[in-house]
This record gives C-alpha cells, sequence and structure tokens, in this order.
C-alpha cells in the first residue's frame, strides 16, 4: 500500500511538472489561470458525472427487475442517459469554447512574431521603430498581454510556455494567435510540445517576464547595432570562417538570414536554444562539437578551429553585448 501511495504522489508530482519554471499552475499568467480554471471545472464535471453513473449501477445491481416499472425504467434512461449528459457536457464544451476565444486572441499591447525553425526559435519584435530581431529568449513585460503571431518554417511545431498559459501550434504557410498576460516576473521555461524531429527535445527557450521599465529599457538595447571595432580579430575570424553566411549581426556585413541573428548573443541567459549557460567554455564547445552537444541541427561543427583562433571568436562573441 504505502508503494502504491508513493507511486501515485510521484505521477502527480510528474503531471504538475513540480520544478516550478514549467509549472502551469504556478500562477505566474493571466492565461494559465484561466486553463487551470478550465482544469478544476471539468474535474469536477467529471467527478459528478462518474457517480452519478456508478452510483446507478450500484442501484440497478441491488433491484430485481420488475416488469410494472418499465415505463418509468424508460424515461430514466432517456432522462439519465442521454437529456441530462448532453446538457451537461453541452455546457462544458461550450464554455470551454469560449475560453478558447479568449486566449487566441487576435490583439495586444505589443506584438512578438515567432518562427519555429529545426530546432530554434526566430523572435521578431514588431515596435514603432521597425522590427527588432532576436532568438531563443523572449523577454515580456509584466502586467501588459502580448500578442504573439507563429507560424513556422518547415515542420509542424508547438510554442508552450506552461507557466503562463496554452500552447498553440507553429504552421508552415499559416499564422496562428496566442495571448499571453504574464502576471509574475521571473524566468519561465518555454518549450516545443509537438514532435519535429531530431532535436524536438532540446527546443526550448527561456521566457524573462520583467518590470515594464527594464523591460522597455532591454527592448530599446536590443533594437541597437552591435559594436564591432574595425579589425577586431575574433570578427576577422568568424568572417573568414563564413559564419556571416548563415548568421546575421546587425551593424557589420554579416546579414545570414539561415541561423539565429547573433547581434546581442552575449545578453542571453542560454545557448543553443535553452539548453546550455552561455559561457565562453559552452560557447568554445558548441563551434568545435557541434552535434555532440545538439545533434541534428544544420549548423556544421568547426573542428579544424583551435588555439588563438578559436580564443579570439568565442572572446568576440562573449563580447555581442
Ligand atoms: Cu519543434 Cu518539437
Amino acid at each position: 500500500m504505502g508503494r502504491r501511495i508513493a507511486l501515485f504522489t510521484g505521477l502527480l508530482l510528474a503531471l504538475s511538472a513540480c520544478d516550478g519554471r514549467h509549472n502551469w499552475m504556478a500562477g505566474a499568467g493571466a492565461e494559465a489561470a484561466t486553463v487551470e480554471r478550465l482544469f478544476i471545472v471539468l474535474m469536477i464535471g467529471a467527478a459528478v458525472i462518474w457517480t452519478a453513473v456508478v452510483g446507478a449501477a450500484v442501484y440497478a445491481h441491488t433491484r430485481r427487475a420488475h416488469p410494472n416499472r418499465e415505463r418509468e425504467a424508460r424515461l430514466f434512461v432517456i432522462w439519465g442517459g442521454a437529456v441530462l449528459p448532453t446538457l451537461l457536457i453541452g455546457a462544458l464544451l461550450v464554455w470551454g469554447l469560449t475560453i478558447l476565444r479568449d486566449i487566441t486572441a487576435d490583439e495586444g499591447d505589443l506584438t512578438v512574431r515567432v518562427d519555429g525553425e529545426r530546432w530554434w526559435w526566430r523572435v521578431i519584435y514588431e515596435t514603432p521603430g521597425g522590427d527588432v530581431v532576436t532568438a531563443n529568449e523572449i523577454r515580456l513585460p509584466v502586467g501588459s498581454t502580448t500578442l504573439f503571431r507563429l507560424t513556422a518554417d518547415d515542420v509542424i511545431h508547438s510554442f508552450w510556455v506552461p507557466a503562463l498559459g496554452g500552447k498553440m501550434d507553429m504552421i508552415p504557410g499559416r499564422e496562428t494567435t496566442l495571448a499571453l498576460t504574464p502576471v509574475k516576473t521571473g524566468n519561465w521555461g518555454g518549450l516545443c510540445a509537438e514532435f519535429c524531429g531530431g532535436a524536438h527535445a532540446l527546443m526550448r527557450f527561456d521566457t524573462v517576464v520583467m518590470e515594464p521599465a527594464a523591460f522597455d529599457l532591454w527592448l530599446e538595447q536590443e533594437a541597437q547595432p552591435a559594436q564591432v571595432a574595425a579589425g577586431d580579430p575574433g570578427f576577422e575570424v568568424f568572417l573568414d570562417e563564413g559564419c556571416g553566411a548563415c548568421h546575421a549581426i546587425r551593424g557589420t556585413e554579416a546579414a545570414g538570414p539561415v541561423g539565429p541573428d547573433l547581434t546581442h548573443m552575449a545578453r542571453r541567459e542560454r545557448l543553443g536554444a535553452g539548453i546550455y549557460d552561455m559561457t565562453a567554455a559552452n560557447v568554445s564547445r558548441w563551434i568545435t562539437d557541434t552535434h555532440a552537444m545538439k545533434p541534428d541541427i544544420d549548423m556544421p561543427p568547426y573542428p579544424h578551429l583551435d588555439g588563438a583562433r578559436l580564443e579570439a571568436l568565442v572572446d568576440f562573441l562573449m563580447r555581442l553585448e
């Protein structure tokens, strides 16, 4: 018995994703609260229906068949077996659909486009001054509604920040929308919730919810081009190795549209789409031993880079703040 209770408790903890960052019951988002309410009401609805059905079965078992009660029995089956369940489940369905409308709103205080790539996230803030492009980290102001316009490059992904609200599919050639209103500051985990190929389980991102003033400052800095000194030895290596064919660093001639924008790479908390801490050691290994850190991705490894050239490149990248 003790073992069974332990197993059950373990299962409950696993279901609630108890690491906190991914907990949909963390109370971090208005839309997550809506989903939580839906869950609780549906659970209560299910419990009521289950109790009624099991109760009726037990009651029937204790009774003998009685020819005089045929009419009563038929009425009971019609009302209890068809009319009541249809009304109850229909009401839950209608209510659930109105909630769906709430979280797929088409406007927000801020609009962010997110593009699902294999296996990372292209993030574009729409601002009055133009688009601000970043990757793999989304920062949001607390207390405001952000409208996410979602799409995908070539396969279907699913955008999910459990602590903030429900998930939404990202479909190539189509745009889906999702509104999120964070109510608690913190770094909430985001992930891809649809199997999309080799590195699906390593397709994550940070969602950093900030005070509005700090967010405005961050976005303003993010919109600036990179500060790269003429003749920077690390940038020379970057260009020599052809990194600029895939990666863009705004303010320089590197304008590759394929991989993540690196303009302010070193300000991000993590490397490799939410997987590794952004440290010089990790960046160095990422360049030389890419597929050991994240299998199947398009970026080729550069194992021939070592010594002073690798050091200069990593030093340059870690200065992209
Ligand atoms: Cu993208 Cu799973």
